[in-house]
């Protein structure tokens, strides 16, 4: 058996990731008991995990130092990349959507729009192909903020619950796409470690399918 290294993504997805992977065969009491280590090698020496940032993951999967990522839709979208897209693993979701305050109507007027997202390229993209002059500011996080402190005209964001927006007295102005978290793989891990990855991507498809 040759090992399999699994990049996870740390924070909102980890748990639920945790529990797919449990579902589907792993021991992951060592992850549970992991402390502030970033590298988890698993009882009986076939996978170890990693954990990183949700960019990241498509980084280390991309050139190879880890075999298998798992990473949500909305990262792979901004960020793109030359890997296999294997599964949707249906954990982690929400969707895409452009929100502002309530009544704000962006293709109204004929100055440039303002928009601010965490996901720049997707935005643009959005505004390119609806035809809207928009110029583009990345925000680290909270983005709801930007609207209301009058930075942007909108934002583009993924919306879960919806509680972040309504809390802050913002409205879903156009939905986007749904995203949900996706299995990765390098493309060379898919042929050198064939019969590995494959069991693996077997085990968790039957874990998705049981959950449904
Ligand atoms: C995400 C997203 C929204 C919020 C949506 O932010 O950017 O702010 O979650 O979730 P809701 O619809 O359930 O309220 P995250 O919590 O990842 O923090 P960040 O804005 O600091 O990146």
């Amino acid at each position: 058996m040759q090992l399999i290294r699994i990049a996870l993504t740390k924070g909102r997805l980890e748990e639920q990731t945790a529990r797919l992977l449990e579902r589907a065969g792993m021991d992951l009491a060592a992850l549970r008991e992991k402390g502030r280590r970033l590298i988890i090698p698993l009882p009986g020496g076939c996978f170890e995990l990693v954990l990183a940032k949700a960019a990241d993951v498509l980084t280390y999967v991309e050139r190879g130092v880890c075999d298998v990522g798992v990473v949500g839709r909305d990262t792979i979208l901004e960020h793109g990349g030359s890997f296999y897209e294997v599964l949707d693993l249906r954990l982690g979701t929400c969707r895409f959507a452009v929100a502002g305050l309530p009544g704000t109507d962006l293709s109204a007027g004929h100055e440039k729009k303002v928009i601010a997202s965490k996901y720049p390229n997707v935005a643009a993209a959005h505004f390119r192909q609806r035809g809207i002059d928009a110029e583009i500011i990345k925000i680290e996080g909270s983005v709801e903020l930007a609207p209301l402190l009058h930075l942007a005209h909108a934002i583009v964001d993924i919306v879960e619950s919806g509680r972040t927006l309504r809390e802050n007295g913002l409205a879903v102005l156009e939905e986007l796409m749904p995203v949900s978290a996706r299995m990765i793989v390098n493309t060379t891990a898919m042929k050198l470690k064939k019969h590995e990855i494959g069991a693996l991507i077997d085990s968790v498809a039957r874990a998705v399918e049981e959950d449904i």
